[in-house]
């Protein structure tokens, strides 16, 4: 039987029309708008596309948003600028700068002058921390969107093998503890690991971050395992595709996510949720 295809489009409009009812309410009982602040730096063209969806998104379930669109030569000072100025503006309950930033910027800089408060990205130290120690925080978009994924599609991650391929602070390693936090005995995989498909195939939970097109193959899957796959990569025609061989995966896996419409709408759901979680906390 071929693997059920995991729907993520339809997950997200479902947590889409719960945070719908969400700012509804905050707004009617609260007098509350939940609002977000991006800073986009430069014309990479994948980012201005998610900061465009991530506007779209954000008027869609009337969460206020406020993007600031600098050019590539903006200096880091006024970056940092910039996002200072979010965390005292108190309109913007969450905050988001596009990465990657311009070379002459240093991220971890940017990243580390958000109030954690207001950091929906879940990037920042205090949050990255609090993760690892199992404390309240804001957990990353994409590594949140696979997980609530995983568990909508009724799959248990209690003592499974569960393998992530990628160590990125972004999707790897985030997910890799989240994995962790639900019981799963978890492998996480990169450049260097010696017979990655052999450590693969251990995986009754398959995560592919590795931004590498269909570079896991059918023979690297066990037999029955969900894959959750994280990869956008443009190949030759302009096709989206994976880091997974969809094709071949359909006849080994028991359930896999597609792309486009797997993980990708996940993650501006999750940064809504976050958005809107940082305006609830606000108020307390
Ligand atoms: N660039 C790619 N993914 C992300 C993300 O989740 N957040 C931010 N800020 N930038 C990104």
């Amino acid at each position: 039987m071929p693997a059920t295809i995991i729907d993520g489009k339809q997950v997200s409009a479902s947590i889409r029309e719960e945070l719908t009812a969400k700012v509804e309410g905050l707004k009617a009982e609260r007098g509350l708008t939940p609002g977000i602040g991006v800073v986009l730096v430069g014309e990479d063209p994948a980012s201005q596309s998610y900061v465009k969806s991530k506007e779209k998104t954000a008027e869609s379930l009337g969460i206020y948003s406020k993007t600031i669109r600098v050019p590539a030569e903006t200096s880091e000072e006024d970056v940092l600028r910039l996002v200072r100025e979010f965390n005292s503006d108190p309109k913007i309950h969450g905050i988001l700068v596009q990465l990657p930033l311009p070379p002459h910027i240093n991220e971890n800089s940017v990243i580390f002058a958000i109030d954690p408060k207001k950091d929906v990205d879940g990037f920042h130290p205090v949050n990255i921390g609090r993760l690892h120690i199992g404390e309240d925080c804001y957990v990353p978009c994409t590594p949140a969107g696979i997980i609530e994924l995983i568990e909508r599609t009724g799959v248990e991650l209690k003592g499974k093998n569960a393998v992530v391929v990628g160590r990125s602070n972004i999707v790897g390693k985030p997910v890799a503890m989240l994995l962790l936090s639900r019981h799963s005995t978890v492998t996480i995989c990169h450049s260097r690991t010696r017979d990655l498909a052999a450590e693969c195939r251990r995986g009754d939970i398959l995560v592919a971050a590795v931004g590498k097109a269909r570079m896991i193959t059918a023979d690297m899957i066990k037999p029955g395992a969900v894959v959750i796959d994280v990869g956008v990569n443009r190949i030759e025609g302009g096709k989206l595709v994976g880091d997974v061989d969809f094709e071949g995966a359909l006849d080994v896996a028991s359930a896999i996510t597609p792309v486009p419409g797997g993980v990708g709408p996940m993650t501006i759901a999750m940064l809504m949720k976050n958005t809107v979680l940082a305006a609830e906390r606000s108020l307390k």
